[in-house]
């Protein structure tokens, strides 16, 4: 019984981690899926707490990282942070660095969500886990920030390989802006581009003009492209990327001026977006694909970013994708908190 060599570390971008890395949390995962309540696993983290800060909401996040802490035989704490008199731009209170050297003498590791109408800027959410992580002794897992949701990113890439194969090397992702009423912020689609170009796959992002990704980020998927010798490619044609393409992942996200004057424009985003109505993931677009998967981080917002008879379809694989949640981070618990492996 000991700990991983990652034992410690900090997720808060697939990016910032090895490939092998991250191999070892895919591999974990698979196994902890196929055995999943073996006693080899169920006191991994027992007598452990696992904090949970969640400024938005979640279906999966919360309830995954909560099944994942039982099922490792410790206990997920949900914290909303308006409760707990945390020092803001706004009202005085307790900083950062104090809550988090405190946090970190009760938890084996603490999660965070901030994103879309939490921050108001792009990059304030990400900056504020990386703040967490300068001063806490504990992992800090990125639970969704406003740029990147790798525990998203790596239950994309397990439920590719289980549907795909291994090798995704030479398989195509169309990563597609669809029209839609939420107003998303980029972290979903960011760390898909970034961890499939790892993987070796070839990405192509579509959007309509006027919703450029990070252009850091989108410099950073071009490079792991070329070191992969895969294809990188940008288009702004509703119908060019699906061809050839072996998954489809269709999702709706804010444009580059969101968060202009510092404030979240939410409403103007949605109206912005919901008149470009060509722009969803339908059965005739797919036909365009090579019998294309069809992915989606969830919650879809159905009838705009993709038809039911798609995303109910034979070629979906978004429940797979959304277990695979609980199993990757019951592997990236087990590797970077528990001193019992
Ligand atoms: N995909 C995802 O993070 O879902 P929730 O927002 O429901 O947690």
């Amino acid at each position: 019984m000991g700990k991983s060599e990652l034992f410690g570390r900090d997720l808060i971008c697939s990016q910032e981690w090895k490939k092998e890395e991250l191999d070892k949390i895919l591999e974990l995962a698979k196994k902890m899926k196929k055995d999943r309540f073996s006693p080899k696993y169920t006191k991994l983290l027992e007598n452990r707490t696992f904090f949970m800060f969640f400024y938005n909401p979640s279906v999966r996040t919360r309830q995954s990282f909560e099944c994942a802490a039982t099922e490792l035989g410790g206990h997920a704490q949900f914290l909303e942070p308006k409760t707990m008199r945390l020092k803001t731009e706004k009202t005085a209170g307790e900083t950062v660095e104090d809550a988090a050297k405190v946090m970190s003498r009760y938890a084996c590791g603490i999660g965070i969500r901030i994103l879309e109408d939490k921050i108001s800027y792009y990059g304030q959410g990400d900056e504020l886990l990386r703040e967490y992580a300068k001063y806490a002794s504990i992992p800090i897992i990125n639970m969704a920030d406003d740029k990147f949701h790798p525990c998203q990113g790596l239950a994309d890439i397990m439920g590719l390989k289980e549907h795909l194969g291994e090798d995704l090397k030479g398989k195509k992702i169309l990563i597609t802006w669809a029209h839609g009423a939420l107003a998303r912020s980029w972290c979903s689609v960011q760390e898909a581009a970034l961890i499939c170009s790892r993987y070796g796959m070839d990405v192509t992002i579509a959007y309509p003009e006027g919703y450029d990704l990070d252009p850091e980020v989108m410099e950073k998927v071009k490079k792991n492209c070329e070191e992969n010798g895969a294809k990188f490619e940008i288009t702004h044609d509703v119908r060019e990327g699906y061809k050839g393409a072996h998954v489809v992942y269709s999702r709706n996200w804010m444009s580059p001026n969101a968060y202009e004057g510092g404030e979240f424009h939410k409403q103007e985003e949605i109206e912005k977006a919901l008149k470009l109505t060509s722009w969803i993931c339908d059965s005739e677009k797919m036909k365009l694909t090579e019998n294309a998967l069809f992915i989606h981080p969830m919650p879809i917002d159905r009838g705009h970013e993709v038809t039911d008879e798609v995303a109910s379809g034979e070629r979906s694989i978004i429940y797979d994708v959304a277990e695979n949640r609980l199993h990757v981070q019951k592997a990236i618990m087990a590797l970077t908190m528990s001193e019992r492996l």
